[in-house]
């Protein structure tokens, strides 16, 4: 059912190599930015649009991470708000990831995780977005003495208030920081099944190279035998390889990232088949220098290729844009048109882990809003 996704018909209305990656290169971009002039920047934010790549940790504005580091009495590193966007010059994904722990400290009660929550759903709602299908990383917070029951209870009720107040669906995944053991992500396992009914699936997500998923073997399978879906961070800066792992050792439904897969034929023939959900994150993959310009980023030749692309922000308090920004940013860079959008939009919600029915309901709302 998962694999049922969009078939790549409407990506393949643009040739691979159009564009960016045709021989007048320029020129047809440029072609390309004229014939879209009519997507403007409200018109990208107001498609209607599934996220699936979203650490909620990772939509911790420094705004935020300074009223609550004054209410909780956190000392931060940084002096004013202006220091911490200055600090946000990443070389990789490690000296984020230092980052965005450090950050995490603020997040102590209950409270904190609710605010968080309910802040990013407002943005995302704005930006168009009408389900998202959120990462947490629990271990970010027990290993700092911050119970498991204080985050998913603040990040549940925020969900709860999203869905009735801003009318927002939403899903929860638990992901293992894989630089740490598994040992310790079977722990964090046993912590969540309590909270089962909160939790539609996990992931697994930090530090890429040199953790590989085959690792999380035998947690990703007790996490199957107990109705949990599966994702997993792949293919971000870690090799072709681990994609493979993902499918074939953890079960992974979607990969996140996965944008390594265009290093090797084989592996894109494959993913283009079995339509396997990659949840692409532009702007992140920018910031954290996996490709140098959103110019150079392969989205387009990937959805061209007729692989299952979504659009996501991944961290976008970090990585200068919620979901909407990476729209306008690929529009811009990649002189995605009008059937991309509709393409990449109508993939997130088939990806989403909604019911038949909620889908089928969104995807409607989606095509009456492109064909008004
Ligand atoms: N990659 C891996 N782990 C992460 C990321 C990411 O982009 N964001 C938060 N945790
Ligand atoms: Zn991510």
């Amino acid at each position: 059912m998962l694999r049922r996704c969009l078939a790549g018909g409407l990506a393949l209305v643009y040739p691979a190599d159009e564009g960016a990656y045709s021989e007048e290169g320029e020129r047809s971009v440029w072609l390309m930015r004229l014939r879209d002039a009519a997507l403007t920047d409200e018109l990208l934010r107001e498609i209607p649009k599934a996220e699936l790549h979203i650490h909620i940790e990772g939509s911790l504005e420094p705004q935020m991470m300074f009223e609550i580091a004054a209410r909780n009495g956190v000392r931060l590193r940084y002096g004013s708000v202006r220091e911490v966007r200055e600090a946000y010059d990443f070389a990789d994904l490690q000296t984020f990831l230092d980052l965005y722990y450090e950050g995490t400290r603020v997040l102590l009660h209950e409270r904190d995780f609710y605010e968080l929550t309910f802040a990013y759903l407002q943005k995302a709602t704005s930006q168009g977005v009408r389900h998202a299908e959120i990462f947490f990383d629990p271990q970010a917070h027990t290993d700092r003495g911050v119970a498991f029951e204080t985050a998913i209870t603040g990040i549940h009720r925020a969900l709860l208030d999203g869905q009735r107040r801003l009318g927002v669906s939403s899903h929860l995944i638990l992901c293992f920081l894989r630089h740490l053991s598994a040992d310790e992500a079977a722990e964090t396992m046993r912590r969540a099944l309590p909270y089962k009914g909160q939790i539609v699936g996990v992931g697994l997500d930090s530090s890429e190279v040199g953790h590989p998923p085959e690792g999380f073997k035998a947690v990703f399978e007790e996490a199957a035998r107990h109705g949990f879906h599966r994702v997993a961070h792949a293919g971000e800066e870690g090799p072709p390889e681990y994609i493979r792992q993902a499918l074939d050792e953890l079960g992974a439904e979607r990969i996140d990232h996965g944008v390594r897969c265009v290093e090797d034929p084989g592996l894109v023939r494959r993913l283009r088949d079995e339509q396997v959900p990659l949840t692409v994150c532009p702007l992140s993959n920018v910031r954290l220098r996996v490709f140098p310009s959103v110019e150079e980023h392969p989205v387009k030749r990937m959805l061209g290729e007729g692989l299952c692309v979504t659009v996501n922000s991944d961290d976008p308090a970090y990585f200068g844009g919620y979901v909407a920004d990476n729209y306008c940013a690929v529009r811009d860079g990649l002189g995605f048109a009008r059937e991309d959008f509709r393409a990449v939009a109508e993939n997130s919600f088939r990806a989403s882990f909604l019911g038949e029915g909620e889908k089928k309901e969104l995807l409607e709302v989606l095509a009456s809003y492109f064909e008004t």
